[in-house]
């Protein structure tokens, strides 16, 4: 028998928690964004940022590292080569529409620009937004190819819905992502290339941009909403919202661990990539974490006998966000696992492993909970739908550490514009740091 879920009251301050995440969502239109977001405030807290090529710190420390989209930070609290791990991961990335190689083309008087789908995208939401973009330039320079993050918070990009009076069947429209999805952003003969825009942008001659991945970003900021201040109407809450919560609770657990009150060393790993199947350098089928853990231990002096054992006694928490039950759809959902917005943290169940979650996780997760004195929900999708996943069972098969899959409620997933409870902001990140310590 389940308990019924309900809106609780707790000491959190609900309205600070949503203040701080619409602001994180705001900074951080891309991967490459969010990854500068988490590293100012992890520096700000005395992190040092490392990188791959130098040697691995010996002392202890904080410390993090980035690969492009994806980052990687943990605290290194003693010099027993056998600690093990308590890590977060997360992803930085969020379904969007991106700019294609070659973007210009001018139809029907109006000036456009290639677009494609990213990941799962819900695209009808993309259209008829105002539409920035931010994303990385490759740059050719004298010192060699650098990297430039380029932000355009200006609404040049717009893709226009077809009227409902020219389509067959009103309303009834179905959108092909080869042809319905290029953006407009002028009329006429185009003044100059939009790569030419972009390069412009970021301070560099366009024939020094070698190469690029530039995605849009919809302009309307993220809002504390609901008639009482209870919802968070926001982009990317999927998965920002659990890059958020995870770097409060890992910043929270690094200073209990750099004070000696861990018996195991906490790591925040958010991975690029999830939404287009984690396959890459810095997506969590890479050895960034896994290669990082184990540099740490030999930085300790330790052997591959050490690491392993330092696995052996880790656990990972992977945070995604999860559906909360729709008020217009609840059919969609099993009805003995009615998840409710505001109701605290979930744990995702999967009996096919599209969430990694087993006993073992589940009963670290309900504990964490416990000791966070917020309500733990317990999440089986329809067995006749067929489940989304997360890195969980990515990074859980990289490493062979022991995984859950949690996350916290919303609406809309993969929308343009997604929907949660204030309330899960501040209860999502207690549950987390109750991991950690
Ligand atoms: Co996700």
């Amino acid at each position: 028998m389940g308990t019924d879920p309900f809106l609780i009251d707790t000491d959190f301050d609900t309205g600070a928690d949503a203040a701080g995440l619409c602001e994180f969502i705001d900074a951080s239109p891309s991967p490459f964004h969010a990854c500068v977001t988490v590293a100012a405030r992890l520096t700000a807290a005395g992190f040092t940022e490392i990188v791959e090529t130098d040697p691995w710190p010996r002392e202890p420390g904080r410390y993090l590292l980035r690969r492009a989209g994806s980052l990687v930070a943990w605290v290194s609290a003693g010099d027993d080569p056998t600690r093990p791990f308590r890590v977060i991961g997360a992803h930085t990335d969020s379904p969007n529409l991106r700019i294609k190689q070659h973007p210009d083309a001018e139809r029907a008087g109006w000036q456009m620009v290639g677009l494609e789908p990213y990941g799962g995208a819900l695209v009808a939401t993309w259209l008829d937004r105002d539409l920035g973009v931010s994303g990385r330039l490759a740059v050719r320079t004298d010192a060699g190819v650098e990297h430039r993050l380029v932000r355009i918070d200006d609404p040049v990009l717009r893709v226009p819905q077809l009227a409902i009076h020219l389509a067959e069947e009103r309303g009834q429209f179905k959108l092909d992502p080869q042809r319905h999805l290029d953006a407009v952003w002028g009329l006429g003969a185009a003044p100059e290339s939009f790569v030419g825009h972009l390069a412009a942008q970021a301070g560099v001659a366009e024939s020094a941009v070698l190469g690029w991945e530039v995605m849009t970003h919809d302009l309307t900021p993220s809002a504390v909403t609901g008639v009482s201040g209870e919802l968070v109407s926001a982009p990317r809450l999927d998965n920002l919202a659990t890059c958020y919560a995870g770097l409060e609770a890992f910043l929270s657990a690094a200073d209990r661990a750099a004070a000696g009150e861990t018996t195991a060393d906490p790591v925040l790993v958010l991975f690029d990539h999830e939404e287009v199947g984690s396959m890459s350098e810095r997506g969590a089928f890479s050895d960034l974490l896994t290669s990082t853990l184990e540099r740490t231990v030999l930085a300790r002096d330790g052997d591959r006998e050490d690491y392993l054992r330092a696995l052996a006694g880790s656990l990972t928490v992977s945070g995604d966000m999860a559906h909360a039950t729709h008020p217009n759809h609840a059919e969609r959902h099993e009805p003995a696992h009615r998840i409710v917005a505001g109701g605290g943290p979930v744990l995702k169940v999967n009996q096919n492993l599209r969430y990694a979650s087993d006993a073992t996780g589940a009963a670290a997760y309900a504990a964490a909970c416990d000791k966070a004195g917020v309500p733990l929900q317990r999440y089986v999708h329809r067995a006749d739908l067929p489940c989304g996943s997360t890195i969980g069972p990515i990074a859980a098969s990289r490493t062979g550490i022991v995984t859950v899959d949690v996350g916290a409620p919303q609406l809309a997933m993969h929308s343009a514009r997604e929907l949660m409870a204030a309330a899960d902001v501040p209860m999502y990140a207690a549950s987390l740091a109750a991991v950690l310590v």
